[in-house]
């Protein structure tokens, strides 16, 4: 039996009290394309969807509130969480969908937890939700999303390194810090995409790079 998706009005009413007019937008925009995603690569859509709309619930919680709901829920901490609280508001997201909303299904709790410093061997619908946070509409118009953009219709391990990519080089320019995670993510969905094209297994992807120094 499938499993209850919370209500959109319901999760609508809820963020239109807490979050800005321009995030909604931007909210509204990853349901969207994480939809569209998940049916271009034959996912589920509705779950895709669900995990658009809610995974941003956290975005404006305080530092410290953020610090608290992760202390509760016995996360691990390290330094960078610990000095950008703000990176815990996915992990918090999905806590709240589970707590306000009743949402139960793992995959998408595992979406939204994912979706700001993705995770290697994430699934394909979280694959799709990280993708939508960073291409979505109301991001811009740039050459470099548009180029995103094609690519999340071709090959969806590649977006997710490619999206890796263009938020690496965006801390890097800003001189900010770098999760961990965020580097473990990309050379994993570049395994997959390399694994895919050549049909390679990971190991001898990661062997062909060794010897081409790459
Ligand atoms: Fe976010
Ligand atoms: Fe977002």
């Amino acid at each position: 039996m499938a499993l209850a998706l919370p209500r959109r009005e319901s999760v609508l009413a809820w963020l239109s009290d807490r979050v800005p007019a321009a995030r909604i937008k931007h909210i509204l925009g990853v349901e969207q394309v994480a939809g569209d995603l998940a049916r271009h690569y034959g996912l589920d859509e509705a779950k895709a969807r669900s995990a658009g709309l809610l995974h941003d619930l956290a975005k404006y919680f305080k530092p410290q509130l953020l610090l608290q709901i992760a202390a509760a829920e016995g996360l691990e901490l390290d330094s960078v969480l610990e000095a950008h609280p703000h990176l815990l508001h996915a992990d918090a997201s999905a806590i709240v969908a589970r707590a306000e909303f009743g949402v139960v299904d793992r995959e998408i709790l595992e979406a939204i937890a994912n979706h700001t410093l993705g995770r290697p061997n994430m699934s394909q619908l979280s694959c799709t939700v990280f993708i939508a946070d960073t291409i979505e509409p109301s991001r811009g118009n740039t050459a470099e999303l548009e180029a995103l953009r094609q690519a999340s219709v071709q090959n969806l391990y590649a977006a997710v390194w490619q999206t890796c990519d263009y938020s690496l080089k965006s801390l890097l320019e800003n001189r900010c810090y770098i999760h961990p995670r965020s580097v473990l993510t990309r050379n994993w969905a570049l395994q997959m995409a390399r694994s895919k094209e050549t049909g390679n297994s990971t190991r001898e992807s990661i062997a062909a790079c060794n010897q081409t120094g790459l």
